[in-house]
């Protein structure tokens, strides 16, 4: 089976140092043709504005070309098509395949399925592990380590994917300090605390925003999703529970910088993105070479 990245434990720490330092060489020279008669396939279940678009552009940038969907209802999945299917079908056509799918464990199952390589771009509130990627590279860019990083996590730990997937990354990493900042319906799940506990890597956990915000070096903000929510009133309970403003940075560390996977709906205030501590949309520009180093290294090129 070739490698494909699916969960963020598919790749060593090793081979993580060694995405961001291959990512760091394309943010130097973005345009790099390395993969020119290579095919890339992005298959999108789910709604993306920043993945797929970054995953595209990386592609380009790298020389291939791109086929897939944005809208399965537009494929034969609408017909019945399975999704083991659909994959070996893709598989046929392309060099590498991009899913994000509804369904927890699906990407894993594309993975098995398919004879080349497959990147997981979010699998229900399972994984996002290209996104925890980008957001080492940055956490490494803003403040110049990944040990010792002190992190508040906030909003919707509970189904929040890029949150799982960067609390097991950081736990790679010298003495990381999380502050997991939720309502209780949308605490961490135990599993993730678990994780931490069992190799011995401290947290809190808090309803207070103010409660981590002045010892954070990275503020982690996420976006209640709507769409993970079966009832639509455990929805409206929680939609609106956090909403950053510039006022309250006023004692935040010099060196703290908020991220955010994006779509940000309320949880951070427009007038945030003009303090020296908004970093989102370096973030999410990041994304492009970080995507341009995964490719390129599961197709073998660096
Ligand atoms: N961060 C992220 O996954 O954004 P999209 O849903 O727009 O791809």
């Amino acid at each position: 089976m070739p490698k494909s990245l699916i969960s963020i434990h598919d790749f060593s720490k090793e081979e993580i140092l060694h995405i961001l330092d291959i990512a760091a060489d394309f943010e130097k020279n973005p345009n790099q043709p390395i993969l020119q008669g290579k095919v890339i396939a992005t298959l999108f279940f789910e709604p993306s504005t920043r993945t797929r678009l970054s995953f595209e552009t990386a592609s380009n940038r790298l020389g291939a070309r791109i086929i897939g969907f944005s809208d399965a209802g537009n494929t034969s999945v609408s017909k019945g098509e399975s999704l083991k299917d659909t994959i070996k079908m893709v598989s046929n056509y392309v060099d590498l395949i991009v899913i994000r799918h509804p369904l927890e464990g699906s990407s894993r199952y594309a993975s098995e399925v398919a004879s080349v390589p497959v990147i997981n771009a979010g699998d229900g509130a399972n994984q996002h592990p290209s996104q925890t990627l980008l957001d080492l590279y940055t956490i490494r860019q803003t403040q110049g380590r990944l040990d010792n990083i002190n992190i508040d996590m906030v909003g919707d730990l509970k189904y929040g994917r890029t949150v799982h997937s960067l609390l097991q990354a950081l736990s790679l990493f010298d003495a990381p300090q999380f502050t997991f900042t939720a309502p209780e319906e949308l605490s961490m799940p135990n599993e993730y605390k678990e994780f931490l506990k069992e190799r011995g890597i401290p947290y809190h956990e808090t309803t207070e925003l103010s409660y981590g915000l002045n010892q954070a070096d990275i503020l982690y903000m996420t976006r209640v999703q709507q769409e993970r929510f079966s009832d639509p009133m455990e929805y409206e309970k929680v939609k609106n529970c956090y909403s950053l403003t510039a006022s309250m940075l006023d004692e935040a560390k010099p060196n703290m910088k908020i991220l955010h996977p994006l779509p940000r709906i309320t949880e951070i205030a427009q007038d945030v993105d003009d303090t020296p501590f908004a970093y989102y949309f370096k973030q999410a520009k990041n994304g492009m070479f970080v995507r341009m180093a995964i490719i390129s290294y599961l197709l073998g090129y660096r």
